[in-house]
């Protein structure tokens, strides 16, 4: 079977990133890892791009906050074509997206997210569920809309709020279930 590729969009550390290309390097996920792409210049995930010599691109978002200016959402579609995406793979990407990319990967542009959807969109959100007493948190993989953290949901993996947990103890916990699951979920997509 033809390996699926894959654009990889994130804004930060790049850990989903890694390993989501070890597993491909691996030879566990069917898939090809055709660009890698970031709004930020000095994003640790470009390194890992280049580390594992995936083509990689700094996209600057325009002076928006929150959104990439049309004209670079236009040019970011033009990129993900022209490496020809087929599975558009959001990993720690913290803009929203708009029509013009939702219509040209309709039900393509998968989400992960550190909490169970629909509790907690947003920042920081397992500092969300400590604060709001969870016993019980973890991470989802969903479709992409318009609106954060919101779409149709794939998969969800619980993880437990201990105790003595700390924020930091915590989003460490659910960054090894997300490092689990988002291979998992891309997984399927390669099989489809
Ligand atoms: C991940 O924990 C991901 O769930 C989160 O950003 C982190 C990126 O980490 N995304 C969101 O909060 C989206 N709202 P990474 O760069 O190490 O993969």
């Amino acid at each position: 079977m033809k390996p699926l590729g894959l654009g990889i969009l994130g804004s930060g550390k790049g850990t989903n990133c890694r390993a989501i290309l070890e597993q491909i390097r691996a030879g566990t996920l069917n898939a090809e890892a055709r660009v890698v792409v970031s709004d930020v210049v000095d994003a640790p995930i470009l390194d890992i791009a280049r580390e594992f010599s995936v083509p990689n691109s700094y996209l600057p978002p325009g002076h928006f906050r929150t959104r990439l200016e049309p004209e670079m959402e236009a040019k970011l579609v033009q990129l993900l074509r022209d490496a020809s995406v087929e599975l558009v793979v959001l990993a720690g990407f913290m803009r929203v997206l708009r029509k013009p990319i939702l219509q040209a990967f309709p039900r393509k542009i998968l989400n992960i997210h550190p909490s169970l959807l629909p509790k907690f969109p947003g920042l920081e959100a397992w500092k969300q569920a400590l604060a709001a007493g969870e016993a019980v948190t973890g991470c989802t993989v969903h479709y992409v809309d318009e609106k954060i953290d919101h779409g149709d949901i794939i998969a969800r993996r619980e993880v437990l709020i201990l105790p003595n947990d700390t924020a930091e103890t915590l989003h460490a916990r659910i960054q090894i279930a997300e490092r689990e699951l988002y291979p998992e979920v891309i997984a399927d997509f390669c099989h489809d």
